[in-house]
């Protein structure tokens, strides 16, 4: 995609002045404010109907601006070296001195933080003062948005600037990972844990259902499309939407389907628009096929097995 200048530093101008824009970024949309500023911040909560308790992921430029307001690590730099700019979100200590609107962190004493690699927002935020706090842009609970018209469908005039970018190629949110203490994931996301691994050597765990919730992907309830989902279902019925993995020989107009071959990355970009696709169409239930559990099939299994407790 083309980079438009006149449009980012419209973003920039209206960031600047304390609002929210939605910006692009490969994973999803994102739904952006300066990270510094408690005015700018308490828009996104607002604006979203996200809980005060769920803190925000702050995206930014570089490592340098990064340092200001986290402790780094072994660990962090050797990820960092390998995924970033990309689909990988760190959760880091948070530096006393920082200048991050205790709003964005709940008051928490660590900071998600991210280096997106979409062209067009590296390009903003090379341009602003501050990094920016930002979360999937879709209405709490719901599903994400992969492009500018999803934004729109679920913001409308509400928000002041959509800055177009596209459809988000990879389609699903980061992976979260925690460097606290002991590395863990905290939510599979875009880059595959398989990849974290072999890049730290090791075999992390990761805990879907626990007791406390760390992460809100963690909640039960998430990604909704706002219609019942049945997972592994081995048959259609026409009165309901059936998902398939891969196109099918026959079309029917209840038929959808997540990738031409049955690729699992082409399937995770367009598991999003599947489901709102379906959502305003006249179908009032889902049914999916099973889906491997094998790398970016993990995620997209994450992701329906959460929105399936609707
Ligand atoms: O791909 C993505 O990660 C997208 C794009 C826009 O960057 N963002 C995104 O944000 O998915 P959001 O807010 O929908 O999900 C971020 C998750 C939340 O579930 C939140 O609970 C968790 O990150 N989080 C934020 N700060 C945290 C912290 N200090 N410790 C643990 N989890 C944290
Ligand atoms: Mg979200």
């Amino acid at each position: 995609m083309k980079i438009n200048i006149s449009n980012i530093k419209k973003a920039k101008k209206i960031l600047d002045n304390n609002h929210c824009v939605a910006i692009p970024t490969e994973t999803v949309y994102g739904l952006a404010a300066n990270a510094y500023s408690d005015i700018a911040v308490k828009k996104i909560y607002k604006l979203k109907k996200r809980p005060k308790y769920n803190p925000l992921i702050i995206h930014y430029y570089t490592l340098k601006d990064l340092k200001k307001d986290c402790v780094i690590n072994k660990e962090f730099l050797s990820l960092y070296k390998r995924f970033s700019p990309g689909p990988i979100t760190y959760i880091l200590k948070l530096r006393d001195q920082s200048n991050i609107s205790k709003i964005a962190t709940n008051n928490k004493n660590t900071l998600a933080v991210r280096f997106p690699k979409h062209r067009i927002t590296k390009h903003l935020l090379k341009i602003l003062a501050y990094p920016l706090a930002a979360p999937s842009a879709n209405i709490s609970s719901k599903v994400s948005a992969v492009s500018s018209a999803d934004v729109k469908d679920d913001f409308g005039k509400k928000l002041k600037y959509i800055l177009e970018g596209g459809k988000s190629s990879i389609g699903v949110e980061s992976t979260i990972i925690s460097l606290i203490k002991k590395p863990k994931i905290l939510r599979l996301g875009g880059l595959e844990t398989s990849k974290i691994n072999k890049a730290l050597n090791k075999n992390l765990g990761f805990n879907l259902n626990p007791t406390k919730i760390l992460t809100s992907g963690q909640m039960r309830l998430h990604y909704s499309p706002g219609l019942p989902i049945k997972l592994n279902v081995s048959k259609s019925k026409s009165n309901e939407a059936y998902i398939l993995l891969k196109k099918p020989k026959i079309l029917k107009d209840n038929l959808f389907y997540l990738s031409k071959n049955g690729n699992l990355k082409e399937a995770a970009q367009n598991l999003y628009s599947i489901l709102r696709k379906i959502k305003k169409s006249k179908f009032k239930s889902i049914a999916i096929e099973k889906i491997s559990d094998k790398g970016l099939g993990m995620t997209i299994n994450d992701r329906l097995i959460r929105a399936s407790k609707y």
